[in-house]
């Protein structure tokens, strides 16, 4: 049962803060799966994480994707970073599709989801080294963005976990 926790605008956290917070969790979750990845018999374990990790990635890059890159797009004129950063969630969706079509078990399962943290943990730097810094010297009124992308980001959650159940 999904409980209304909306915050009001003036205490909500601004973008940077939200989405390093995201980033934090989804790291912790890959480093989560390198141990189980040493230890044997936990395939419902590692589905049940993987099926995790591909629902807060996917409704993190579609938060950023929607409201965060825009307006830094917008504000900084550094086309080619933009570019980068969403070809990166590109190759990361096709690894997420292929990884939601898989068990554990099957052939390179381990190495996709390994494939995938490396990925994102190269996303995460360039994003938290590069872009945010830059989004914070342009004129981005962060708090703003922020209170939209919470709201964005419960409406996506509870999209996914209604159908998530059963
Ligand atoms: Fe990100
Ligand atoms: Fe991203």
């Amino acid at each position: 049962m999904a409980k209304a926790k909306t915050k009001p605008a003036s205490s909500a956290p601004d973008a940077i803060s939200i989405l390093t917070e995201d980033h934090k969790k989804v790291q912790k979750m890959f480093k989560d799966f390198e141990n189980l990845m040493k230890a044997e018999d936990n395939e419902d374990e590692k589905s049940a994480l993987v099926e995790q990790i591909c629902g807060e990635l996917t409704v993190h890059m579609q938060i950023e994707e929607e409201i965060f890159y825009p307006a830094v797009r917008e504000a900084t004129e550094d086309k080619d970073l933009m570019d980068e950063g969403e070809v990166e969630h590109e190759g990361a969706k096709e690894l997420i599709a292929q990884l939601q079509a898989m068990e554990p078990g099957d052939d390179k399962y381990d190495a996709k989801v390994s494939v995938l943290g490396e990925n994102i943990e190269h996303h995460v730097k360039e994003e938290q080294e590069e872009m945010f810094p830059q989004a914070k010297k342009a004129k981005i009124d962060l708090k703003t963005l922020g209170t939209q992308m919470l709201e964005r980001k419960q409406e996506l959650q509870s999209s996914i976990g209604a159908s998530a159940v059963g």
